[in-house]
């Protein structure tokens, strides 16, 4: 007799950046619980837990079976005492009572709620739910001071909570391109972030420009987003310079995961399908994407007011844009096509097993003392020591 949990346990690496992590995830129900708790830690600035949870979720996000029980995770990493109480309960009893009751508590849902508006984060959100805000309503009505990106977020709150689908990224990137290609003839678009890794949907696009002459791309941003806006494309953008200066000698602030490129977070406008599609004429289809969005819609959000000539024809999406110049390309492609817990397991694995220091500029050898050059994905994974995972298996 075959011990079951024998022939079923799962052998897995506990670096993340050495396993291959599909969209093709057997276990949603342990992953949605687990991020879930990560996702209320780190609302409630507990960081340390938010990512033991993530690492849990994402060791049974690469298992190439569902976990029925238990036993089948003996050996696993990353599995602490707390993720395998939540696991086991799921498993034994059908849902973790940590897990409801997170998600029924008045703080979680108004943390939620508030940090879904474009340009609050916990801190924000935590100074208003102690003075008794949980809703967009109270919100509104609190007359609380608003900066220019919480009011863009709070004016296109529905829109922007509409996951983005592949087909509006495409069409998003179209625009980009003729705008990137107006301002500088030869310089290339290339699509980032979740978009790049195979997902479906997103919660925004990202795009990545370069030149492929170094220092061409110099100023390219406020270009770019003039030529945006003159064409009526942005609701909203902020748009942030590079200060990012090598150091002669070392990396100017080491393995730091802040960014220093030119960067623009914004909001597009981008018109109905029907408007984009070439030959669509006369009698475009009924508005029902948008009638079917506002019937879920809760009450407390507010109304997008739709002009008098009849409803409206477009949508807001966020889009990040990123610019580098070309010798930081590669680095630049690899820090932001995420996920974001493969980028913080690759800079982990870096520092810990390797002495060198990565980020999205750069890779420091500190044994060394020396940058290592890099002109692809590939390169840089080799010089880690690291088998090349595509960006379909980059998941975790
Ligand atoms: P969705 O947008 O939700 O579909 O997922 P996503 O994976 O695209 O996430 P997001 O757009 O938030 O980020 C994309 C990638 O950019 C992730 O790998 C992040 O780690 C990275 N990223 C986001 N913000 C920054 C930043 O400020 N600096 C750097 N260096 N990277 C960032
Ligand atoms: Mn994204
Ligand atoms: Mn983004």
């Amino acid at each position: 007799q075959i011990d079951e949990a024998e022939v079923m346990a799962f052998s897995v690496p506990s670096y993340a950046c050495l396993r291959r992590t599909t969209l093709d995830n057997h276990n949603p129900i342990l992953t949605d619980a687990l991020s879930l708790l990560a996702e209320n830690a780190e609302l409630s600035d507990e960081d340390g837990r938010g990512v033991a949870f993530r690492r849990a979720a994402a060791v049974l996000k690469a298992l190439p079976e569902t976990v029925t029980a238990v036993t089948q995770l003996r050996g696993l990493p990353c599995l602490g005492g707390h993720s395998l109480r939540v696991i086991r309960d799921i498993l034994e009893n059908g849902a973790s009572s940590e897990v409801e009751f997170t998600k029924q508590s008045e703080r979680f849902k108004a943390l939620k709620v508030l940090t879904g508006i474009f340009g609050v984060g916990a801190k924000t959100a935590e100074r208003w739910i102690r003075d008794g805000i949980h809703s967009l309503h109270q919100l509104q009505e609190s007359g609380q001071t608003l900066n220019r990106a919480q009011r863009a977020g709070l004016e296109h709150y529905d829109d922007l909570k509409q996951p983005v689908t592949k087909a509006e990224a495409d069409a998003i990137g179209e625009i980009v391109e003729k705008a990137v290609v107006s301002v500088l003839p030869g310089a290339q678009i290339t699509l980032i972030g979740g978009f790049r890794r195979g997902k479906l949907t997103g919660h925004d696009v990202d795009f990545l420009i370069t030149h492929p002459e170094e220092g061409r791309e110099v100023g390219l941003m406020p270009k770019v987003v003039s030529w945006l806006e003159s064409q009526g494309f942005l609701l909203y953008q902020k748009t942030t310079r590079n200060s990012y200066l090598e150091a002669k000698d070392g990396p100017a602030r080491p393995a730091s995961n802040i960014d220093r490129f030119e960067r623009c977070f914004s909001i597009f406008k981008l018109a109905d399908e029907e408007k984009r599609g070439a030959e669509e004429t006369e009698n475009p289809p009924e508005d029902r994407c948008r009638l079917a969005a506002h019937s879920q819609a809760t009450d407390e959000g507010p109304q997008p007011t739709e002009a008098a000539g009849g409803p409206r024809r477009w949508r807001a999406v966020r889009v990040d844009l990123v610019v580098s110049p070309i010798s930081q390309f590669a680095f630049a492609l690899l820090g932001w096509t995420g996920s974001k817990l493969f980028e913080r397991e690759l800079r982990r694995w870096a520092g810990h097993e390797k002495a060198m220091s990565l980020s999205s500029h750069a890779l420091y050898d500190n044994k060394q003392g020396r940058y290592l050059r890099a002109t692809s994905e590939e390169e840089i994974f080799t010089h880690l020591g690291l088998e090349y995972i595509p960006p379909s298996e980059r998941n975790a």
